[in-house]
């Protein structure tokens, strides 16, 4: 390629604006969502940044490169991890900016847009940044009852996250946006690389959001094989499955005997390759997420676990 890329992704910019109802001012694209998280603290240099654990850790990993300090919000093993709006709200007063990831990864878990749009419009009044990462949304059934994509009309305070990489299956290629009004677009453009999202990915971008096609069979390839696969999970003695939202499954294995580190090596042996959430804050040993994947790759996974939790759990040995 002998050019540059159009810094300015017109036409990606533009095929979105369609998508969700937004002007060009109001958008940004990324090399990855990852990078607009990292432009976005870098703009706004928060002091005090309240993130729900557990969650994606590259957030914290935003907030320290940026000079700044994460206030956790413990999410409760007994209310299945959920983002309370309330909890959120009482927080609000000692922090500049709190990140909402939804569904949150690695649970999966879903918060209703008016919850978030409680926490965005109480944080206004407290002068709070709102970042909500909906990489994972275009998996998700009845977007319209989560997505807060076209709260940014509406809120100064609100930036959202969006990724292309995940649903168009391209995390290679690096593709992502971020949502606001056109005052944080600017800044964010102003401080980003100029070339930062590469003419092959631009040009992905632009047609994999003409297909619909596509978009309708993936959705209904991974709401059938998950259903399925969830399905099959609930069967596996040992372990708590959480109903899984996107194209993954959150499993409490503590029922298994096994911690999470030792069933992902044993899985790994027989060629299975599972998340190990250990490194995920407020999480310990007992927690994996798996990928949905076809048919014939998910019955490989469940029989592989059926297997490994039934000899454990008969010796009664804790790995
Ligand atoms: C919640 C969440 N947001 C953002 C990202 C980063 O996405 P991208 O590949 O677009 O940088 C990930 C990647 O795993 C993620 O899990």
């Amino acid at each position: 390629m002998v050019n540059y890329p159009d810094p300015n992704c017109t036409e990606l910019r533009a095929a979105l604006g369609r998508k969700f109802g937004l002007a060009a001012e109001q958008i940004v694209m990324g090399n990855g969502a990852v990078e607009l998280i990292y432009l976005l603290m870098k703009l706004l240099q928060p002091r005090k940044v309240l993130i729900p654990a557990p969650t994606f850790g590259e957030y914290e990993i935003g907030v320290v490169c940026a000079h700044g300090q994460v206030v956790d919000l413990p999410l409760d093993r007994a209310e299945e991890f959920s983002i309370k709006a309330e909890k959120v709200v009482n927080h609000l007063p000692q922090v500049d900016m709190v990140i909402i990831c939804n569904p949150n990864n690695p649970t999966g878990k879903l918060i209703e847009r008016e919850e978030i749009e409680t926490i965005i419009r109480e944080a206004e009044e407290t002068g709070a940044f709102v970042m909500v990462d909906e990489a994972f949304m275009d998996f998700v059934d009845e977007p319209e009852r989560y997505s807060v994509v076209d709260l940014v009309h509406k809120y100064p305070n609100l930036l959202v996250l969006y990724s292309m990489t995940k649903f168009y299956g391209i995390p290679g290629l690096r593709l992502g946006a971020a949502f606001g009004t056109p005052r944080i677009i600017s800044g964010m453009t102003a401080i980003k690389d100029p070339w930062n999202v590469n003419t092959f990915a631009q040009l992905a971008g632009v047609v994999s959001l003409e297909d619909e096609d596509y978009r309708v069979r993936t959705r209904v390839m991974v709401r059938e094989a998950k259903k399925e696969f969830y399905k099959a999970l609930l069967k596996i003695p040992g372990l708590k499955v959480y109903e899984p939202s996107v194209n993954y499954v959150f499993l409490d294995i503590s029922g298994t005997g096994y911690t999470s580190t030792k069933l992902k090596e044993s899985l790994a042996r027989r060629g299975l390759l599972v998340r190990d959430c250990s490194s995920y804050k407020n999480l310990g040993a007992d927690f994996i997420r798996v990928a949905v994947k076809d048919p014939a790759s998910n019955r490989r996974l469940v029989e592989a676990l059926t297997r490994l939790a039934a000899g454990k759990t008969n010796r009664g040995v804790r790995a």
